[in-house]
């Protein structure tokens, strides 16, 4: 399988030999897939230079908590701790080891350590009696007793000509554990997904359109939910101001349904999944007007014409093995109306939205819906945020896989 990882990893590099590889670690990390922000100790500048790092990872190298030129300017730790997926500490010495294990924050790494929430990876390395010593094994102790995953150190040949146990585990390794760790499990890790998004816009003239009142925050959340478990997601999105820079999403936009079609159409052959969450307008005008209508040649009434259903068109396509999920967004009676879209749109999985909760549904950050399977077992699950709503779409949808 290809080995991918759309992860936001803060990388914290301390002073030791082994810093000299981690240009080559920040690379294999963007290779697969990884966005990366290093965080240097002052005491890494003397072993690899800020230069080769911000290269590779395309960032600026952040060292002080302090930027001392006068501007006033500061690192936001807290920021950057809440912005990572992943923290690494590669290497690290037993210097950082013992302050992360007393929570001192005289360096801007110790303060993000302090306020990561995400899961925190250290591979130590130091020389053989460093490692030995009572005080280290206590401190790596202490840290795994709290939930930070040791990688490593290996037994071998180490900067003081001695051989055994405190050389830092080879970067292509780390990449193969902090893959392990945080995506094995997932059904979705190197699926492709298909997700559409938002509302679709039907032209009158160039300044008018028929639409509606989807933000697009579903799909979002559903997009950048199976990026983190591993997927390549392909998202077909219609006008909305959302943004994700997550890496593993591949972003179309498109403004009309029959762009939407299109776009959804051609990519639907390659995906093993796709989710459409899309709010696609059903009909739209005949014609459009090539100029802008004037009040006196406005129509009295606008003659409209149905779009294509792109769902029913994928449901009628798709390939044995490939999963469909659709959702019905009702005003009543709901649970009649999805079921009958399920099996005439040969669905997997219908995510079925009522406008009657409040709280749920277009433009709020929160939803509650009602999962439908091909077996008509139903899953109704409480008010939760989008974010959480589309965890669980994709806890339903990787026991169907
Ligand atoms: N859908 C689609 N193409 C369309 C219209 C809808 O792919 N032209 C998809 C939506 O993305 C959604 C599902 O169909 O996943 C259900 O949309 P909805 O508007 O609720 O259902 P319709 O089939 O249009 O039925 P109705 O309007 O009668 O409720």
């Amino acid at each position: 399988m290809e080995r991918v990882f759309p992860r936001k990893v803060l990388l914290g590099v301390t002073g030791g030999i082994a810093a000299y590889k981690t240009p080559h670690l920040v690379r294999l990390l963007v290779k697969a897939g990884a966005q990366v922000q290093v965080v240097m100790t002052p005491a890494a500048h003397d072993f690899v230079t800020p230069l080769a790092l911000a290269t590779v990872s395309k960032r600026p190298v952040l060292t002080d908590l302090f930027v001392r030129d006068g501007s006033g300017l500061w690192n936001d730790h807290v920021h950057l701790a809440a912005w990572a997926d992943a923290m690494l500490v590669a290497p690290a010495t037993a210097h950082t080891l013992s302050k992360m294990v007393h929570g001192q924050s005289d360096n801007l790494l110790l303060a993000c350590y302090l306020s990561a929430t995400c899961p925190v990876f250290v591979a130590p390395a130091m020389d053989l009696e460093m490692f030995r010593d009572a005080a280290t094994r206590t401190n790596l102790d202490a840290l795994r007793e709290r939930g930070v995953h040791m990688i490593g150190p290996e037994t071998g040949e180490l900067a003081s000509g001695l051989t055994g146990e405190g050389r830092m585990t080879e970067p292509e390794a780390i990449v193969d554990a902090l893959i392990v760790a945080l995506l094995d499990g997932s059904k979705l890790a190197g699926k492709r997904l298909l997700i559409n998004a938002g509302p679709t816009q039907e032209a009158i003239d160039p300044v008018r359109f028929i639409g509606n009142r989807s933000s697009g925050k579903m799909g979002f959340a559903l997009a950048e939910e199976a990026a983190l478990r591993g997927a390549h997601v392909e998202l077909v999105a219609g006008p909305v101001t959302l943004i994700t820079d997550r890496p593993g999403i591949t972003r179309t936009n498109v403004t009309s349904a029959a762009e939407m079609a299109e776009a959804c159409r051609s990519r639907f052959p390659q995906v093993d999944v796709a989710i459409l969450a899309a709010a696609v307008a059903d009909q739209r005008p005949k014609q459009t007007a090539g100029h802008k209508l004037k009040k006196s040649d406005g129509p009295a009434s606008l003659d409209l014409e149905p779009t294509e259903d792109i769902l029913a068109w994928m449901g009628a396509n798709k390939a044995k093995g490939q999963k469909l999920v659709g959702f019905a967004l009702e005003t009543k009676n709901g649970r009649a109306h999805a079921e009958d879209k399920l099996v005439r749109k040969n669905l997997d999985l219908i995510v079925l939205n009522t406008l009657e909760d409040a709280g749920a549904g277009f433009g709020h950050d929160t939803n509650k819906v009602t999962l439908i399977g091909a077996d008509k077992n139903a899953e109704e699950l409480p008010l939760m945020s989008k974010a959480d709503t589309a965890r669980r779409i994709l806890d339903h949808l990787e026991r169907l896989l």
